[in-house]
C-alpha cells in the first residue's frame, strides 16, 4: 500500500461515517502563541474542544501536517521523524468510545487489511491524585471487539506484567494520559486533556532488541521500547479541563483521535522500518546514489537523518519559516546543518541538500498541490543556507588552523560562533589528534542550556513551552489593560484583537483618536496597580446567556455556543471585580504572578477607527 493509498482511504471512510474533511492547518499556528508549531491534528481545533462550536459541525477528519522538535535527537532509529502526517477524527460531543475504538478497529483490519492477531492495545489505569478513574469502558469494548474477531484478549490489570498474559493492558497516567502538556500535573490552567487508548502494531518477538529497551528488566510488552511494537494510533476521550479546582467536565466529550500515517504504512506493509514506506524511501535512495553507499549501519543512521530533517525543512519553508538565528528559523537552521553534517559522514561532495527537494516535492504533491509552485522558493532558501554554513565552515577552519587546537572551550566558540555541530568538531580534532575534555563540554553545554532555557522559554521542547511563562502572563495582561483603557478612555473602548509573543502584547482596540501621554501613563498605572494588588484570576465555564447577564465581554467578531469559558479578575466574583471576559485561557492564576511593571512601549493607528498598543515589561 502506498502512503498516498493510506490517507485516501482513510479519509473516505471517516466522510463515509458522515465526518466533513477539513484541510491540513500551516506547521506554523495562527493565533495560538503557545506552541512554536503544530504538533498534532488537534492542535487547531482546541477551542472547538473547549466547548466552541465548529462551523462543519460535529465529526471531522483530516490528515495534518506535524513537526515535532522535541523529536530532533531521536531520528535514527526505525520509526521517529521530528516531521510527519497525523491522520486524525474528531468527535466534538457526538460519538463516544464504542464508535471510535470500533471505527478505527474496523478500518485497520479492513481498509487496511491487518491481522487483528497482531494488534495489542492499551488503555488508562485512572490516577487517584486526581480523582480520575480507570477506563474500564474502553478495556471491555476492546474485548468484546477481539472476541469479534475470535481473539481471546485478556485484560491485565496491572501494568507492566508482562505480554504473555494480556492483549489489553492498563498502564498509568505517565502513558495513558493525552494532553499537549502531558500527564495530568503538568497539564497548565485552562488545557483540555483525557484518558487514552494506544494501539500498537506487533512486528513479532524476533525484532526484539531488548537491551535496548529501558523497560528491559520487565516481560516485553506493548510500550517496552525494544522495536517489537510500533504505536500507530491513540484515540484520546477529551472530556476534562484543567481547573484550579482540580478536573471538571467539558461541555461536551469529545474523541480527538490521531495516528502517524507513517507508521500504519509501515504496518500495513509488515515493514518496521517507516523509512522503507514510499514516504521517505524516494529521499534514502537519493542518497545512495549521492554518496554510492549502501542503507546499513551508521550510513543507514546518517541517511535517515537526513531525509528526516530536509522533508521537515522543506514542509516548514514552504509554511514560511526560512532559517534563521531565533525562534521557528533556528529549527530549520538547525535542521539543514544537521543535515548537511550528516551528508559529510556520507563522504558526499558539494552542495546536496537542494538536489533532494524534487523528490520530496514529488512524493507530497498530489496531497499538498502548494509544494510544486513553492519548488523554486524552497531550492533558494536551502542552497543559501547551505553556501551560508560552507561559508562559517571556512571561517571555522581558518579559526582552528589559526588557534592550532581544539579543546573543550573551542568546540563551544565554534559551536556558538560559527553553527558548527559538535559532532563535525569532535571529527575535525580526531583528524589532528586532539583530545577534548567532555565533561568540561558537556559542563559547558548545560550552561548554556540553561541559560537559553531562561531566555528563549524553552524553545527546543514541543507542546506548552510558554504556557506557564510569558505569554500567558502577557495574556492575563491583555485583559488588564483591556479593563484599564475602558477606565480611562470610556466603555465606546472595545478589544478588536490582540496577538501575544514571548516578548510584548500587541492590543487593537475601537477608539477613533490617538491617546494623550496622560492618558497612556494613567492606562499603565492602572494596570501597574493592578498588577502589584494581586488579584485573583477566577475561571467558570457558564451558560452564555448567565456570562452576558453578568456583564461578561465577548468579543464583536466571534460567535459563541451555548456554554462559554469566562475569566474574571478581581477581589471577587461577584460584584468587585476589575475584568470579566469571555476567553479561552490561559491565565495565570494572581495577577502578581505577571510581575510589574508594565510599559506601552508604541501606540498608533491601526485601522480607522482602530488604535494599536504594544506593551511589555519596562526593562
Ligand atoms: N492528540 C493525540 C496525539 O497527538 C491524538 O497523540
Amino acid at each position: 500500500m502506498t502512503g498516498n493509498e493510506l490517507r485516501r482511504r482513510y479519509l473516505q471512510f471517516f466522510q463515509a461515517k458522515k465526518h466533513q474533511l477539513i484541510p491540513s492547518a500551516s506547521l506554523v499556528p495562527e493565533n495560538d502563541a503557545t506552541t512554536l508549531f503544530t504538533g498534532s491534528g488537534m492542535q487547531p481545533l482546541v477551542p472547538y474542544l473547549l466547548g466552541k462550536e465548529h462551523p462543519l459541525g460535529q465529526r471531522l477528519v483530516n490528515a495534518q501536517k506535524a513537526f515535532r522538535s522535541q523529536d530532533i535527537e531521536e531520528v535514527g532509529d526505525n520509526r521517529h521523524t521530528t516531521f510527519f502526517e497525523m491522520l486524525g477524527n474528531w468527535s466534538l460531543g457526538d460519538y463516544f468510545k464504542r464508535e471510535q475504538l470500533t471505527w478505527f478497529f474496523q478500518f485497520l483490519i479492513n481498509e487496511v487489511g491487518l491481522d487483528p492477531k497482531r494488534l495489542y492495545v492499551t488503555v488508562f489505569a485512572g490516577d487517584e491524585k486526581f480523582g480520575l478513574a480507570r477506563d474500564h469502558q474502553s478495556a471491555e469494548i476492546w474485548q468484546e471487539l477481539f472476541a469479534r474477531q475470535g481473539i481471546d484478549a485478556p485484560i491485565v490489570a496491572q501494568p507492566l506484567n508482562g505480554l504473555n498474559q494480556g492483549r489489553i493492558f492498563y498502564y498509568p497516567a505517565e502513558k495513558n494520559w493525552w494532553s499537549r502538556a502531558g500527564e495530568p500535573g503538568k497539564m497548565p490552567l485552562g488545557e483540555p486533556g483525557g484518558p487514552d487508548s494506544e494501539l500498537f502494531y506487533d512486528f513479532g518477538p524476533d525484532l526484539g532488541l531488548h537491551e535496548n529497551s529501558a523497560w528491559r528488566n520487565q516481560a516485553c510488552h506493548p510500550n517496552c521500547d525494544c522495536g517489537r511494537f510500533l504505536e500507530i494510533g491513540n484515540s484520546v476521550f477529551m472530556q476534562y479541563l484543567k481547573t484550579k479546582n482540580g478536573f471538571t467536565l467539558l461541555p461536551k466529550k469529545n474523541v480527538d483521535f490521531g495516528g502517524g500515517l507513517e507508521r500504519i504504512l509501515a504496518a500495513a506493509n509488515n515493514e518496521p522500518d517507516i523509512f522503507k514506506t514510499d514516504l521517505l524511501w524516494p529521499i534514502v535512495s537519493r542518497l545512495m546514489d549521492l554518496s554510492a553507499r549502501s542503507y546499513v549501519d551508521q550510513d543507514q543512521f546518517a541517511m535517515r537523518v537526513i531525509a528526516d530533517h530536509v522533508r521537515a525543512s522543506v514542509m516548514l519553508i514552504a509554511d514560511g519559516v526560512v532559517p534563521a538565528r531565533k525562534d521557528r528559523g533556528y529549527f530549520v537552521r538547525r535542521l539543514l546543518r544537521r543535515a548537511i553534517r550528516f551528508g559529510h559522514q556520507l563522504n558526499i561532495q558539494g552542495h546536496f541538500l537542494s538536489q533532494l527537494v524534487p523528490t520530496i516535492v514529488e512524493i507530497y504533491q498530489a496531497h499538498y498541490p502548494d509544494l510544486s509552485d513553492k519548488l523554486p522558493l524552497i531550492t533558494q532558501v536551502i542552497t543559501d543556507e547551505e553556501i551560508k554554513f560552507h561559508q562559517a565552515l571556512d571561517r571555522g577552519m581558518k579559526k582552528i588552523a589559526q588557534l592550532g587546537k581544539i579543546d573543550a572551550q573551542v568546540s563551544f566558540y565554534l559551536y556558538e560562533t560559527f553553527g558548527f555541530p559538535f559532532e563535525l568538531t569532535a571529527e575535525i580534532a580526531q583528524e589532528h589528534g586532539w583530545t577534548i575534555d567532555q565533561k568540561m563540554l558537556t559542563k559547558l553545554k548545560k550552561a548554556h542550556q540553561q541559560q537559553s532555557r531562561t531566555a528563549s522559554a524553552g524553545k527546543f521542547k514541543g507542546g506548552l513551552v510558554d504556557r506557564n511563562q510569558t505569554t500567558t502572563k502577557f495574556h492575563t495582561a491583555t485583559h488588564l489593560l483591556h479593563a484599564a483603557l475602558r477606565q480611562v478612555l470610556g466603555n465606546q473602548v472595545e478589544q478588536r484583537g490582540s496577538h501575544i509573543t514571548r516578548e510584548r502584547l500587541r492590543f487593537d482596540f475601537s477608539f477613533h483618536r490617538a491617546l494623550t501621554d496622560e492618558e497612556i501613563t494613567r492606562v499603565e498605572q492602572l494596570v501597574n496597580q493592578w498588577i502589584t494588588a494581586d488579584l485573583t484570576v477566577y475561571h467558570q465555564i457558564l451558560p452564555k446567556e448567565v456570562a452576558l447577564k453578568a456583564g461578561a465581554l465577548a468579543l464583536f467578531s466571534e460567535k459563541y455556543p451555548d456554554k462559554v469559558s469566562v475569566y474574571t479578575i478581581g477581589h471577587d466574583l461577584k460584584d468587585d471585580y476589575i475584568s470579566k471576559e469571555f476567553c479561552g485561557g490561559p491565565h495565570v492564576t494572581h495577577t502578581a504572578e505577571i510581575g510589574a511593571p508594565l510599559k506601552i512601549k508604541k501606540e498608533k493607528s491601526s485601522a480607522a477607527g482602530v488604535r494599536r498598543i504594544y506593551m511589555s515589561y519596562a526593562s
